[in-house]
Parts: C-alpha cells; sequence; structure tokens
C-alpha cells in the first residue's frame, strides 16, 4: 500500500518533510510500511506508547522511536497530540488512541471499524450501528471485562471529531456513540461470560 498512500500524502504535504509517524498498534495495515516512510522522510521519527516502544518498535523500526507515556502531549507547534493507552482496546496489548487537542479529533486506529468504502469520508450519520455490525463479522476486538470502561474512559477527552480508520469519519456527540459502542462491549461481554 505504500506507493498508493504516501502518493495520497504526497498531495497534502511532502514526503521528505514529515517529522512523526504514529499508528494505532503493530499489525500490518496499521504500520507494515514503517520502515519505508522513514527510509522516505529522513526526518521523520516513529512515536508511541511505551509497550509498543518496549514489545516492538525498538526492534523493529529502522531508527529509534519516541515513546509516549499514558497522557503525555506531543507539541507539534499548532497542533498537540495526546497519547492514551488503551491495552488490548480493540486489541493488541500495546494499543493506544491519538487524541488532538486543538481540533479535539480522536484518532480511533480500529474504533469504530465499519465494512465497505467509508464514505462519506466524515458525516454527522450515526456509525455505531455499522460498528457493531463489523464487530459481530469480525469478532476483531479484545473482550474483556476491562473493555467497555476503556471505551467509556475516551469519553472524558470530549472528543468532537471521530477520526476512524477503516470506515466513515464522524462529527458530532462522540461521547454518546462512545458511551453505546461500550455499551455494546458490555452487553457482549455479559452474554460471553454467561455463555462460559
Ligand atoms: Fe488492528
Ligand atoms: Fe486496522
Amino acid at each position: 500500500m505504500f506507493p498508493a498512500v504516501s502518493a495520497a500524502v504526497a498531495t497534502v504535504i511532502a514526503i521528505e518533510r514529515l517529522r512523526w509517524i504514529s499508528f494505532g498498534h503493530v499489525e500490518s495495515d496499521e504500520c507494515g510500511s514503517m520502515n519505508a516512510w522513514l527510509a522516505a522522510a529522513p526526518g521523520a521519527q516513529v512515536v508511541h506508547g511505551m509497550t509498543a516502544c518496549m514489545v516492538s518498535l525498538n526492534d523493529l523500526a529502522d531508527r529509534p522511536p519516541r515513546p509516549l507515556a499514558d497522557g503525555e502531549v506531543l507539541d507539534l507547534g499548532d497542533r498537540r497530540v495526546r497519547w492514551i493507552d488503551t491495552p488490548h482496546v480493540p486489541h493488541a496489548w500495546e494499543s493506544g488512541v491519538m487524541f488532538e487537542e486543538v481540533t479535539a479529533s480522536l484518532l480511533c486506529g480500529d474504533l469504530f471499524t465499519q465494512l465497505g468504502d467509508g464514505l462519506p469520508a466524515i458525516g454527522s450519520a450515526d456509525i455505531v450501528p455499522a460498528s457493531i455490525v463489523a464487530e459481530e463479522a469480525f469478532h476483531a476486538t479484545s473482550l474483556t471485562a476491562t473493555t467497555a470502561a476503556t471505551v467509556r474512559s475516551l469519553k472524558a477527552l470530549a472528543p468532537r471529531r471521530l477520526a476512524v480508520m477503516h470506515g466513515a469519519c464522524f462529527e458530532g456527540d462522540c461521547a454518546d456513540a462512545l458511551e453505546r459502542l461500550a455499551d455494546y462491549y458490555d452487553g457482549a461481554h455479559r452474554q460471553a461470560m454467561r455463555a462460559a
């Protein structure tokens, strides 16, 4: 995907000017081209949570990554990006999300994944029902006793936008969307425990 994605990024910013490279967790669709980006952008550095850096990225990345503690802010000048650890949510120990404070945008990674072409790219239509359909199709989320609480805790950031990796992005009452997604995981966890 690197040729296609880098060509798209180049319409926004010259690739060699990129400074930071980040992603939700260590998986091929998230960071399979990490080292291709590092090669194309000599001044760029991978930035991620402590867990990913210690467990994987210190070894996998061609240049040392910059680790961020849970809640630490990376000041980009006109934007401020806060790293939030969300272990095992939606999956993978090292998972986290980023919150851009100036635009109140939650970079969701795989949270709110939906099937289809992800259109419109951003809209105000409810994305929760489609997210539940995708979850029931793939069971991609690590369903644990703390899944719902972790999703619910993101409401405290008061996001105004949900930037979704797989599917349409959402602008509107994000706290309500997070609450309803958490409710779904609460129910799914209860059901799984009863079945066990
Ligand atoms: Fe993933
Ligand atoms: Fe993904």
